[in-house]
């Protein structure tokens, strides 16, 4: 028998839509060539002799998607949390990525970030790291190794923030293609370089205007922030007053998808005409509870994006957001939907555990292709949880063994993970 297909037997959970689980309990999930070949209840007598891997009892979850997370802020999450966003910019933030110009202090932090990475429920991240070209290409080098499937962005920054941090505009776009160039030497396969202006304030018309040339030349995914705050929004009109709403300012460089695969963090404010022209352009959405909790923004509409047909998936937009753990980001979707339905719009209902579920695999994971479902052809990405921490007097169902894991589940609960097939825990 072929080696490149396995089967792990367990009970199956996953969603191929929004609001509905499907749950195979005690079935068996065939892996072939780092890919879903099916799931079935009984297992068919043609697979009788391809090997399987024993997790009955557990669950087997598609792994989970990480739409935006900050790998230089790791070592300050939980830190400065009584701010509101351009001051915990300013105070927390640019001292401590300025500190990744630092070689050796880049790889001890980054070592730390990965190793708790790659022990999480995430098997992909799209990852801002820092100005500096070297530290970035070192944080790549460690998710590769790590063996998670990422995209990571040097970011991009030629104005409004401190000397110590900004780049020379010209320097900054072309520290980007070299940044690109030494990536490709590297011949990651799991690890894939996406543009990171940091957003629209730290960004001038030049920069933007360079990095479209860079995104076309390259064929690059664009990764960035959108409508966060009320001051940073506020702000960004006095940048740019020829610009319609926030999106548009990033849409008049050609930065907001289309061609320019593009995800936009936040989105908390963003109005009728944005939502509009984040459809029209196949923009994705990473929603980010609790950094918008953390950092006083506000509760994004998203029952209105999944209304509106938007690509929408979580990120637990570490260190605005506390953890990496990406039940908890799950947990604290429901729970601001709830706080926005009851105290700022009760058109908006609040959302399921089935939709959050499905936002942190298959909504995120359309991001990197056909990734974040058990369907046939997806991405063989799978968690193994076992819950028996969870202890509980009584039976519970699968359903219900999940929905424990979003509100209480930690990478304790984790017993394997495998990203495109390969078992990297
Ligand atoms: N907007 C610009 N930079 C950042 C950042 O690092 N974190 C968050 N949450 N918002 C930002
Ligand atoms: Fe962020």
């Amino acid at each position: 028998m072929n080696e490149s297909i396995f089967i792990l037997q367990g009970n199956v959970i996953y969603t191929k839509e929004p609001g509905k689980f499907e749950i195979i309990e005690n079935g068996y999930l065939v892996c072939e060539d780092g890919k879903v070949k099916d799931v079935y209840r009984t297992l068919p007598f043609s697979l009788g002799a391809v090997p399987v891997k024993d997790y009955r009892g557990k669950l087997l979850i598609p792994g989970l998607v990480d739409l935006h997370i900050h790998a230089p802020q790791y070592t300050f999450r939980g830190l400065g949390m009584d701010m509101e966003l351009l001051e915990w910019l300013e105070v927390n933030t640019f001292p401590e990525e300025a500190k990744y110009k630092d070689l050796t202090y880049a790889g001890k932090a980054y070592e730390i970030f990965v190793e708790n990475l790659k022990k999480s429920a995430t098997t992909r991240a799209c990852i801002f790291a820092t100005v500096h070209r070297e530290a970035t290409l070192l944080l790549m080098d460690m998710l590769e190794e790590a063996g998670l499937d990422t995209m990571v962005g040097k970011v991009n920054m030629d104005r409004n923030c401190p000397d110590y941090l900004r780049e020379d505009s010209a320097d900054s776009a072309a520290e980007t293609i070299e940044w690109i160039k030494d990536a490709a030497h590297r011949k990651y396969e799991h690890t894939k370089p996406i543009l990171t202006p940091r957003f629209i304030p730290s960004c001038t018309d030049g920069l933007l205007e360079d990095l479209k040339k860079i995104q076309m030349r390259y064929d690059l995914p664009v990764q960035s922030h959108l409508s966060e705050n009320i001051s940073e929004i506020d702000w960004v009109k006095d940048l740019c007053p020829q610009a319609e709403f926030y999106g548009d300012a990033y849409d008049r460089f050609g930065l907001f998808g289309m061609d320019a695969p593009t995800v936009m963090a936040h989105c908390v404010y963003s109005d009728e005409k944005e939502i509009q022209r984040m459809k029209e352009n196949e923009v994705f959405i990473a929603h980010c509870p609790e950094s918008n909790m953390n950092v006083s923004s506000g509760i994004a509409p998203v029952r209105r994006f999944i209304e509106a047909g938007l690509h929408i998936g979580l990120g637990s937009d570490v260190a605005g957001g506390a953890t990496e753990n990406l039940f908890m980001a799950m947990a604290h979707a429901i729970q601001a939907s709830k706080l926005r339905w009851r105290i700022q719009d009760e058109r908006l209902q609040p959302l399921k555990a089935e939709e959050v579920f499905y936002m942190a695999t298959k909504g995120g994971g359309a991001f990197f292709g056909k990734v974040g479902s058990f369907e046939p052809g997806y991405a063989f990405d799978v968690v193994v949880l076992d819950d028996s921490r969870l202890k509980h007097p009584q039976y519970l169902d699968i359903q219900k063994r999940l929905e424990r894991m979003i509100y209480l589940g930690d990478d304790r609960e984790i017993a394997a993970k495998y990203v495109d097939g390969r078992k990297i825990l």
